[in-house]
């Protein structure tokens, strides 16, 4: 179900049974592979903060970075990457966070924002939130400015919008 007059939809596969039985898995990568989609999609993702003067893309890894980056270049911002543990050397931001099994953790460079900076959170999906919501504590440790979120895909079932906080715009193309 898409938001735009575009047909993200049908550039985007579901997988049943992917990474685990009863899980439907979104897959992104005929969006990526087909030109023309991938452009809108980063033109629709972008224009809801055209005015906002964002100054920093903080694209998350993994598939955060690819819509983040090709998104920073639209907005004429820069790119910062959150990353996963032991891939940035110190000094580093940290913020642990909980995974369906277990713990994960994003990691930034301790100067990789300055302090007001205005400033993008993006990923491909909001699933749990939980993401999302350390992406949102890593920026706020850096004392930046958030203004707001943007997500390829929502899905609305698992509620992460709930996770995130309502006076802070959190933008999805796609809802499922
Ligand atoms: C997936 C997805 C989001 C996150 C959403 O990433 O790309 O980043 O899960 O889940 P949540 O809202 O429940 O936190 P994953 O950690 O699987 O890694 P990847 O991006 O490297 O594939
Ligand atoms: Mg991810």
């Amino acid at each position: 179900r898409a938001m735009s007059s575009f047909d993200f939809d049908s550039l985007i596969r579901a997988v049943a049974d992917f990474p685990k039985p009863g899980v439907t898995f979104r897959d992104i990568t005929p969006l990526l592979a087909d030109a023309g989609g991938f452009a809108r999609c980063i033109d629709a993702l972008a224009e809801p903060w055209q005015g906002s003067e964002v100054q920093a893309v903080c694209g998350i890894e993994s598939r955060g970075f690819i819509f983040g980056a090709a998104l920073a270049q639209k907005l004429h911002a820069g790119f910062v990457p959150l990353r996963k543990p032991g891939k940035l050397p110190p000094p580093l931001v940290e913020v642990d966070y909980a995974l369906e099994y277990g713990t994960d953790r994003l990691t930034a460079r301790a100067d990789a924002l300055r302090p007001g900076e205005r400033t993008l959170i993006v990923d491909d999906v909001l699933a749990t939130g939980g993401t999302l919501a350390a992406a949102r504590e890593l920026v706020g440790k850096l004392d930046a400015t958030l203004v707001g979120a943007s997500v390829l895909i929502e899905l609305d079932a698992l509620r992460g919008r709930d996770r995130w906080p309502a006076g802070v715009p959190l933008q999805s193309l796609l809802h499922y």
